[in-house]
């Protein structure tokens, strides 16, 4: 059966970005001009998967605004005749059928994704974390979907990163590479660099068999005292095929103050209106700095 449903956690507390998240959650704020979550909901429709369920917590209002209609705002644009901008404001409620469920007590991400289980049922489905965009030229989910359509099971998204930084994430222990496809035989979130079973990092997108929800009913607290998604795929790995595409195309991370910069400046500067003005700038400023 193929997949038509999109599961996205945004319960985060966005901490990291504090003050700036105090009343907005870390998914609603800009990069260039459009929500980081408009990306990612974008990316989920242009595969296909137009039923997309955001896991919130608080903080939920302007997440359902911002993909709902916006009546006001269009009428004055519509009065006004500034139909790109109406455009701009009628695209964001028209890219998918957006659903909501709150996750309740903040216990990870593994618990986030259990939340789904009501709206998914017995399907597979996807999830895409918001702190990773993946550049709209580069179509990673569709890869992965092609690939859990061919082989069942489960699919995971990978990335080589220097090892000394496997620490930030999901370590997935491989074998059997077929071009970007392997066979994933273990996993472990965020370990230690010495503990490592390899240079590839979980990618925040994730195509997985409705078989993770009864393993993350008992899966429990790990790494940093949270329900981790990677443990109830270490489990998976036992029961079912669980597969990884190394994804080597463009990634921005979001996650992060200076890594969100960078993604503003990089998105930024490839956009025909934005790009040559700010790399020009660019280049005269640069050099004026100590
Ligand atoms: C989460 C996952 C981790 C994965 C990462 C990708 O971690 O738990 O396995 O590698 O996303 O972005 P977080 O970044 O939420 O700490």
């Amino acid at each position: 059966m193929a997949v038509t449903k999109a599961v996205i956690p945004a319960a985060g507390l966005g901490t990291r970005f504090l003050p700036a998240t105090k009343a907005t959650p870390k998914e609603m704020l800009p990069v260039v001009d459009k929500p980081a979550i408009q990306y990612v909901v974008e990316e989920a429709a242009r595969a296909g998967l137009d039923d997309v369920l955001i896991v919130t917590g608080r903080n939920k209002k302007s997440l359902e605004d911002h993909f709902d209609r916006a009546v006001e705002l269009e009428e004055t644009l519509a009065a006004k005749g500034d139909r790109d901008k109406l455009a701009l404001v009628q695209q964001a409620s028209a890219i998918a059928t957006v659903h909501y469920v709150r996750q309740g007590d903040p216990k990870g991400l593994g618990h986030a994704v259990l939340a789904a289980a009501p709206h998914v049922g017995d399907q597979a489905f996807a999830v895409l974390l918001g702190d990773d965009l993946i550049d709209a030229r580069d179509p990673l989910l569709e890869t992965m979907l092609a690939l859990q359509e061919r082989e069942g099971g489960s699919v995971i998204a990978l990335m080589e990163v220097p090892k000394d930084s496997i620490s930030l994430y999901g370590c997935a222990a491989v074998e059997g590479a077929e071009g970007d496809v392997v066979r994933i035989t273990g996993l472990v979130e965020k370990p230690a660099v010495a503990d490592a079973p390899s240079n590839l990092a979980v990618l925040g997108r994730y195509v997985l068999s409705p078989t993770v929800f009864g393993l993350l009913r008992t899966t429990a607290p790990g790494h940093g005292g949270e329900i981790q998604i990677t443990d109830a795929l270490q489990g998976l790995i036992d029961v079912e095929p669980v597969h990884g595409v190394v994804f080597r195309g463009r990634r921005y991370d979001t996650g992060d103050r200076l890594d969100y910069l960078k993604a503003v400046v990089q998105l930024a500067a490839d956009r025909e209106d934005l790009g040559p003005p700010l790399l020009s700038w660019l280049r005269e400023w640069l050099p004026e700095q100590p």
